[in-house]
């Protein structure tokens, strides 16, 4: 067991509560940092926004190992990673893992957060301190989760046409971000973590179908019409054209990558399609 202390960002946050989970599983030396410590239970958390860089360098003393997740706040947040990074060097942090996106630096990406994550990514490599930047790719959660619309609809709208998806659990990525803090051999490297298999909408459909024994077709839609369809679902209209957009980059290949790194850093390849239907089901 390594004895370095590990601190993670966004440990109240979906991917980082699995991340801590599994760290305190595996007996590590763990601290959350996060704005609601009182939310933490069972390792030390100190309180931590990337907003707010007063009190940062403190919350980061005696950390050898950064995890920073990133933030959700788009349009804030190569902000807010600078302030942690350079909060991290002030306080003499070693090594800092960060969540980025899968080809954040091709052409063919998702553009609209790919900004963000290309500068934090160089304000770390800047910083001089080791980094590993852990490039991930799509959560399968992010499809999985509008299954019990589909099934309200009887059917699954998108605008991704038959572009290919390479994504991964939530919770395999946090593994392997895990994997990678405890492990050896990742000084400043950079991971495209893609998932093992890729599938379609119409593939996410007809599985869907197939588990529920209905009939789901996967109906493609113009952006606009289904930016549209998300605002009379409840969403905000910024954000359900930024997801519309997204499905329109899926269409061109952005969340699509052979890369088959994930499953060497987590140890076996990612859960097929199926699994991850069953398990939002
Ligand atoms: N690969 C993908 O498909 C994908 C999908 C969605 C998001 N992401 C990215 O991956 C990250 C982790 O995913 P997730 O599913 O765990 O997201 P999440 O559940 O939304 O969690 C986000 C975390 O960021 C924290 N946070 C937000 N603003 C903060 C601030 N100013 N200071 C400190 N902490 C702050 C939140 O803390 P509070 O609890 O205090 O709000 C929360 O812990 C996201 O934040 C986003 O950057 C990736």
């Amino acid at each position: 067991m390594t004895n370095k202390t590990i601190a993670i960002t966004g440990a109240t946050g979906q991917f980082g509560a699995i991340a801590l989970d599994l760290l305190k599983t595996k007996n590590a030396d763990v601290i959350a940092l996060v704005r609601s410590p009182e939310k933490i239970s069972g390792v030390e958390a100190r309180k931590f926004d990337y907003s707010k860089t007063e009190g940062q360098v403190e919350a980061l003393k005696g950390i050898d190992t950064l995890i920073l997740v990133s933030s959700n706040e788009i349009g804030q947040r190569s902000a807010q990673h600078k302030n942690a990074i350079e909060s991290a060097k002030k306080a003499g942090v070693k090594h800092i893992i960060y969540t980025s996106l899968l080809g954040a630096t091709n052409d063919n990406t998702v553009k609209s957060l790919a900004g963000e994550h290309v500068e934090t990514e160089a304000a770390l490599k800047s910083s001089g301190i080791t980094y590993t930047i852990l490039r991930n790719g799509w959560y399968t959660e992010n499809y999985t989760s509008s299954i019990p619309a589909a099934l309200a609809n009887n059917a699954f709208y998108g605008s991704a046409k038959n572009g290919r998806i390479s994504s991964a659990l939530r919770a395999e990525l946090a593994e392997t971000a895990v994997n990678v803090a405890l492990g050896e051999g990742h000084e400043n490297k950079t991971y495209e973590l893609a998932g093992s298999t890729s599938w379609t909408l119409t593939d996410l459909a007809a599985e869907i179908s197939k588990q529920t024994g209905r009939n789901i077709p996967y109906v493609d839609l113009p952006a606009e019409d289904y930016a549209e369809a998300l605002v009379q679902a409840g969403l905000d209209s910024d954000f359900a054209g930024l997801i519309a957009q997204w499905d329109v980059d899926a269409s061109k290949g952005a969340l699509f990558s052979e890369d088959k790194t994930l499953e060497k850093l987590l140890g076996r390849p990612t859960a097929e399609l199926d699994v991850a239907v069953k398990q939002s089901l």
